[in-house]
């Protein structure tokens, strides 16, 4: 078990703010990860577990254990005409195992592809993007528990997903390591998903006859390449916020004023939000204040052009949510991890 010390987590995060974790270790395998929990240093020090640091926001340094998952492969449990059932290591990156299925046509993910991250992320938060969300795809996720080192075994219900919510987040968070995913794929007769209107448009754009797992992914990283700041470019760790889901009555109030106010229908009678519209009409869109800001394209993303600090991103976040909950009522949950 070798343990860095004073490592500084700058390349490990998206959002690319520099902050020293105390102590630093790699994963590799789930016997590292037991002897972990057994160890002194993780009983006596406080920890935070690390995929591909694309949903996180460094605010100080980190006074503990940072862990990294480096748990990689790919293993075929299951195969047949029609199904192709894959268990995939933690650590994996989550497009190159998207591209991996698009490559060999297997079918479920390819709208979920440029997602930045981590395979044992995915289910953390049900990533999704594009009309799918990685719930229908995940047939069981393997966790092992901090407390005890034991290993246990997650069907795709008790893992109560929501929209980006799992058990997870919620009665057993900060419990477990996700150390591997299974997911079921389809290898023929794919069930295509165009109904998110860009993807619709940009496969006329391409002139694309025939629909396949190719030319959807081919779209979706189009779009999402026009649209979302690249973090290898500009540090940013996607949407900042969540959008919320509020009572139909609060909507038609707001509509009353804000007639074009775009919305979604959500679970329990609720209307969905897009955060974007709400911080984008309190004036927020574009915006720079150093060397950080609001996206020009995606007023829902905040951006650090380099140089930035993350307790400054956090205070522009609470600005934002605090001038939304003035002029609408509504409050902004942060999507993203605030450490
Ligand atoms: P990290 O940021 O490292 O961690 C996220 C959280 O999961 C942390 O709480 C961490 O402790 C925990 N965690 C990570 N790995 C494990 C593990 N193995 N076991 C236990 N806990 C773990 N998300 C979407 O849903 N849809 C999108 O369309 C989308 N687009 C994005 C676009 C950009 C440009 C960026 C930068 C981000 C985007 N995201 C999107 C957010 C992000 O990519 C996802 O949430 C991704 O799943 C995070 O993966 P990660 O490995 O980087 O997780
Ligand atoms: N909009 C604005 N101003 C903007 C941008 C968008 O008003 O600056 C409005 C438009 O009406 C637009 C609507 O917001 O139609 C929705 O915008 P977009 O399609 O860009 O999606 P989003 O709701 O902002 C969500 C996810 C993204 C995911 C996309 C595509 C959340 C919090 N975000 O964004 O996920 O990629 O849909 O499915 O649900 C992430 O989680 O990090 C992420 C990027």
């Amino acid at each position: 078990m070798t343990i860095q010390q004073n490592v500084d987590l700058l390349p490990y995060n998206t959002f690319r703010i520099p902050a020293i974790a105390k102590y630093f270790i790699n994963i590799k395998t789930i016997d590292d990860a037991k002897a972990l929990f057994a160890s002194e240093i993780f009983k006596k020090e406080k920890h935070f577990i690390l995929g591909g640091g694309s949903n996180v926001l460094l605010t100080k340094n980190f006074e503990g254990l940072v862990v990294k998952v480096e748990i990689h492969g790919k293993e075929i449990i299951h195969e047949d005409d029609t199904s192709i059932t894959l268990r995939v290591g933690a650590g994996e990156n989550w497009h190159a195992f998207v591209m991996h299925c698009v490559d060999r046509n297997y079918g479920g993910i390819e709208n979920l592809s440029l997602i930045p991250g981590t395979v044992g992320a995915a289910p953390m938060q049900n990533i999704g993007a594009y009309g799918v969300e990685i719930k229908k795809n995940i047939l069981m996720v393997e966790g092992i528990e901090k407390a005890t080192g034991d290993v246990r075994y997650f069907d795709a219900e008790s893992c109560k997903f929501g929209y980006r919510e799992s058990i997870f987040k919620q009665e057993l968070k900060d419990q477990f390591l996700i150390s591997n995913v299974t997911f079921k794929l389809t290898k023929g007769d794919h069930t295509f998903n165009t109904t998110y209107g860009a993807i619709d448009e940009t496969l006329k754009k391409f002139g694309v006859q025939t629909l396949s797992l190719k030319t959807i992914s081919d779209a979706v990283i189009y779009i999402r390449s026009n649209k979302l700041p690249d973090p290898a470019q500009i540090g940013n760790a996607g949407s900042f916020f969540k959008n919320p889901s509020i009572q139909a009555d609060l909507m038609d109030f707001i509509k009353k004023e804000y007639p074009t106010i775009p919305s979604f229908p959500s679970s329990h009678g609720l209307v969905k939000i897009p955060a974007a519209w709400l911080i984008e009409q309190c004036g927020w869109k574009g915006k720079t204040f150093d060397s950080i800001g609001v996206h020009q394209h995606q007023a829902l993303v905040l951006v650090n052009y380099g140089g930035g600090k993350g307790e400054k991103i956090w205070e522009l976040a609470m600005k934002i949510k605090d001038s939304v909950k003035e002029k609408f009522n509504i409050t902004l949950q942060p999507e993203v991890n605030v450490i």
